[in-house]
């Protein structure tokens, strides 16, 4: 039984960069992020940014040389840590740049690139493997929605996404509850509806991961998260931090997340 960890949980902004920036625009997106935060806002929130593949190794160069505080993030991985897999990244390879969080299980991959719950336990299991830490997204149709089946399938995703992970390891990964109806569709969920959500989502990892995995596991809302709509999210018991598409991809208005409190 995993110890009860009562350390409040440290809100946490990622940004979710998908296909959006080459490598030079991501270095250019770095510097003027790293002028507009400062040592006061790290203190206060973590930060990841999540590039695509490309811009990895140049945005590490940039954030190791001026000693960013921005943790490294990838998009997806294999589990495989190497192997006859064309066209795929290994978490070995991401560990190697220095990547510290791999988001796994988008609904953009389960949708468009067929990825299963099981596949997407695989990649946070090889994710803790090469010394990573995974966010497991989770995240309901508007069909689910409408049917009234939004928490079984999103506590079914976190089961099946968590299975066999140690209470410790539950502790340290991030979990995003994502409905799909509200990415970059500008609907966000209420505050109230991804409260509902993520509190259902900490009540299931207590049953099947014990009280400290939940109290300790942080939870990210993410779906059309912007400067304006985001203190009002993070004031809900539950919901520990936001997980950003659109809205990550401008300077100016990451670093407005990134200071939710003031906005
Ligand atoms: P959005 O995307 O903020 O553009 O809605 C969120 C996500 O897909 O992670």
């Amino acid at each position: 039984m995993a110890e009860s960890v009562s350390a409040p949980r440290r809100p946490f902004i990622s940004g979710n960069w998908k296909m959006h920036h080459t490598h030079l625009d991501a270095i250019a997106m770095v510097q003027k992020l790293s002028y507009l935060l400062t040592d006061a806002d790290y203190q206060a929130v973590d930060v990841s940014i999540h590039p695509a593949f490309t811009a990895l190794r140049s945005i590490q160069t940039v954030l190791d040389a001026d000693q960013i505080p921005i943790a490294l993030g990838a998009q997806n991985c294999h589990w495989e840590s190497k192997g006859a897999y064309t066209g795929e990244i290994s978490p070995l390879m991401l560990a190697k740049l220095n990547v510290a969080w791999v988001i796994v299980g988008h609904s953009e991959r389960r949708q468009l690139f067929g990825e299963t719950d099981e596949w997407v336990n695989r990649k946070a299991k090889a994710v803790f493997a090469a010394g990573m830490t995974p966010i497991v997204c989770c995240g309901e149709t508007l069909e689910e929605r409408q049917a009234g089946s939004t928490e079984s399938r999103c506590l079914g995703q976190v089961s099946a996404g968590l299975e066999g992970l140690t209470a410790e390891q539950v502790a340290a990964l991030v979990i995003a509850y994502e409905p799909i109806w509200a990415i970059g569709t500008g609907v966000v969920a209420t505050p109230e509806d991804a409260q509902a959500v993520i509190g259902a989502i900490r009540v299931e990892v207590g049953r099947l991961h014990g009280a400290g995995a939940a109290a300790a596991v942080r939870i990210q809302y993410g779906g059309s998260v912007k400067p304006g709509n985001i203190a009002e999210l993070m004031a809900q018991p539950d919901i520990d931090g936001a997980l950003v598409g659109g809205a990550s991809l401008e300077a100016e208005d990451f670093s407005r997340l990134v200071r939710y409190r003031l906005t």
